[in-house]
């Protein structure tokens, strides 16, 4: 009995030095030590023995049975730590990862997102207004009539309306998103604040600074002893918000028919800083916000009282502001859908 448990024990021992892995050594603990394993049948003969020699037996075989344990348990540790040695080895942690493509939003809505924000906390709320548009709001309402020379100014695309039951050239492209003055007034009553982001079309010739479709921001406020002073208030601190406290602006005097006086912002190209580019047509100077006192005629023409009410209209050119902000010197990147481009800004 004692010469086979020495036996047992010294080919358990020398095969589990040999392992290899740990399934070899599982295997091995299975043929000694499990139920019908070579160590437990041995030890189910010890009840055979005389009663005097159990004793000493039994201590041997205890002996046995903890040393194939620690063997095993050894050589299993030593295992796993030659495989994870082997794995480091292989694997160079040293390597830079593959960054995964993160998207972001376009330059365009991250603009309105931020003038949004900004009129927001003037007090302003947003509203939305259909693409094609009618005649009258796009013109009529603003005080530019059929024959106005002011419509020469808005290359308008018209919609072919031979199926409709519409007059010929009643259905638009807006080209402005003024037309949303006469919308909004005729639903809100006084006061109010409205900025409409959108985008307008036009039949234009496309260059760096033009394009057939592009975004503005039309907003208009009517309240009571409104000045031509909080217009001018509302967009020097709305542009150096957007643009930086440093920019430089200048003001001048224009016409469109639905303000009285009309006024026009420039803002220094940032593109050349104000040396002269193709983007600023070499004028060193950048068309970024028309605006005005709004005619009273506007006010009519939506039921509202000019004596009681006045109010200003602006307009950002929110496509200039992107190209002026990222500076870009070509308009037409924005519509551009090559990923090498939009992932720039
Ligand atoms: N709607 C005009 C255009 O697109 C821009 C404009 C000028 C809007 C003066 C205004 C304004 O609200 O007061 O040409």
């Amino acid at each position: 009995m004692e010469e086979e448990l020495i036996q047992i024990k010294n080919s358990a021992v020398s095969l589990a030095l040999d392992a290899k892995d740990k399934k070899e050594l599982d295997d091995l603990k299975i043929r000694f030590l499990g139920r019908s394993g070579r160590l437990t049948l041995a030890l189910k003969e010890l009840s055979k023995l005389p009663k005097e020699k159990r004793p000493e037996v039994g201590k041997l075989a205890n002996e046995v049975k903890n040393t194939i344990e620690e063997t095993i348990l050894e050589k299993e540790s030593q295992v796993t730590k030659q495989k994870s040695q082997e794995l480091k080895e292989k694997i160079d942690i040293s390597i830079p990862g593959i960054k995964p493509q993160i998207g972001h939003l376009h330059p365009m809505t991250q603009v309105i997102y931020d003038v949004v924000n900004v009129f927001k906390g003037l007090g302003y709320q947003t509203a939305d207004g259909p693409e094609i548009e009618t005649d009258y709001y796009n013109f009529e309402a603003l005080n530019i009539p059929k024959d106005h020379p002011a419509r020469d100014t808005q290359q308008t695309l018209y919609l072919d309306t031979r199926n409709a039951k519409v007059n010929p050239g009643e259905i638009i492209l807006r080209t402005q998103l003024s037309g949303m003055q006469a919308r909004a007034m005729e639903k809100i009553k006084p006061p109010l604040r409205v900025i409409v982001p959108g985008k307008v079309f036009r039949y234009e010739q496309v260059d760096a600074s033009h394009g057939f479709e592009f975004w503005q921001l039309e907003g208009f406020l009517v309240d009571t002893n409104v000045k031509l002073t909080d217009l001018f208030g509302t967009i020097d601190y709305v542009l150096r918000k957007l643009m930086g406290e440093n920019i430089k602006l200048k003001f001048a005097t224009t016409n469109f028919p639905f303000v009285e006086p009309g006024v026009d912002t420039y803002i220094e190209c940032t593109v050349c800083k104000g040396k002269g580019c193709s983007f600023c047509k070499m004028s060193g100077w950048s068309e970024i916000m028309p605006a005005g006192m709004i005619h009273p005629n506007v006010l009519k023409a939506v039921g509202y009282s000019s004596r009681q009410w006045n109010g200003f209209a602006f307009c950002i050119g929110l496509s200039r502001l992107v190209t002026l902000r990222y500076k870009m010197d070509d308009l037409r990147l924005l519509t551009n859908p090559d990923m090498r481009i939009l992932e720039q800004f």
